[in-house]
């Protein structure tokens, strides 16, 4: 037996028809017209198992209740039509719509009713099996999906501290210039689609140092010439290294521009202005602001006050200006952020089962920062 909502505008019509249908077993309920039957679907927790609705009606007529009560019931609920031997042209308009049957009215035939009841309950069991069918599938590919990003995610802290040594301070701070590019692009109005290269770009811009020769990347003193022509190639090492991984492709732009300069005189291209992609031309920012504010083995944590001067002076050199200013609306948000990122941190390398990691000075800075 199901759940019946009668859309009628006729009393004795609706009167007879559901008498007949609670006579039947089924439960009964009605609307005198469109409107206050889309009402009724919208507001009903337990999901009507049968829409039975006539076409003609004052304020909602049969169409366009179908049509408005479809994002209710999700095609999930059989939809018949009540017709008048001179309704029949509505049929097609009603079939595209989504109605499975027409009963006809005036006089009703009690028999072809009880029929068409059956059969669209019958309808309703396969609509239900179907609808928990695809929610059971979205379920189980967002989990995938929740998986493969893990993965991902996994791999490119993987690579990262391949790159950086595993070390929380290294770690947190390409966490933390990973979430300010994201919060900087979004002031700018970097598109969403754009951000998670952003991300990896952030995470990954240093990859290249994987083919510097160690005797010049751990040289305790100045390079020579010849060791910094090498030193130079790491961003085309790293971009070369990213494009043949289809998932970390989209991070070659950062990775290969993040030594590139607003006035021309980075490296590797020498390419100035907005010839550096944005994306690159943010991360500059973000990664030296959080350099000047970040404690190293070598160098003591200055003041937000020291690293806004400091980009302010190279905006236009080596930053660009309306980076740098884009980066001072969005300082406050910032120093609210900070507060509680070493929670977000932890939380995120313990979900990666890297919450051993401990602050033991990254090989980079064991090393001395060279490039
Ligand atoms: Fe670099």
């Amino acid at each position: 037996m199901g759940r019946i909502l009668l859309v009628e505008d006729e009393d004795s019509l609706r009167d007879v028809l559901s008498r007949y249908l609670e006579a039947q077993g089924h439960t009964c309920d009605h609307a005198e017209n469109g409107e206050v039957g889309v009402a009724k679907v919208r507001d009903d927790a337990e999901g009507y198992d049968v829409i039975i609705s006539d076409i003609e009606m004052p304020k909602m007529d049969g169409l366009a209740f179908l049509r408005r009560v479809q994002p209710y019931v999700e095609s999930a609920t059989p939809f018949m039509i009540l017709t008048a031997y001179d309704e029949w042209k509505y049929a097609m308009e009603a079939i595209r719509l989504g109605a499975c049957n027409f009963l006809q009215k005036n006089p009703f035939d009690l028999a072809e009713i009880h029929n068409a009841v059956e059969r669209a309950l019958e309808l309703r069991q396969i609509y239900k099996l179907r609808h928990d069918y695809r929610a059971q599938l979205e379920a189980e590919l967002r989990e995938k999906t929740r998986e493969i990003q893990a993965t991902y995610d996994g791999t490119v802290i993987g690579f990262a501290a391949m790159i950086e040594g595993k070390d929380a301070s290294t770690m947190r701070h390409l966490f933390r210039v990973r979430e300010l590019c994201c919060l900087l692009a979004r002031e700018i109005g970097v598109p969403d689609k754009r951000m998670r290269d952003l991300e990896l770009g952030a995470m990954l811009h240093d990859i290249g140092k994987y083919a510097i020769p160690d005797n010049i990347l751990t040289k305790p003193g100045s390079l020579t010439d010849e060791e910094w022509v090498v030193m130079r190639t790491h961003p085309q090492l790293g971009a070369d290294f990213v494009r043949r991984i289809p998932f970390l492709a989209g991070a070659a732009d950062v990775i290969f521009c993040h030594h590139e300069r607003y006035d021309g005189a980075g490296y590797p291209s020498r390419l100035a202005g907005e010839d550096i992609p944005l994306s690159a031309r943010i991360f500059s920012v973000v990664d030296a602001f959080d350099a000047i504010t970040s404690e190293r083995c070598y160098k003591k944590a200055q003041p937000v006050s020291v690293a806004i001067a400091e980009l302010r002076r190279c905006a236009g050199t080596q930053f660009d200006p309306g980076v740098v200013e884009a980066f001072e609306r969005v300082l406050p948000t910032i120093e609210k952020m900070s507060a509680d990122f070493d929670t977000r941190f932890r939380a995120e390398l313990d979900a990666m089962g890297l919450g051993q990691v401990e602050d033991r000075g990254s090989r980079r800075e064991r090393i001395q920062k060279t490039a």
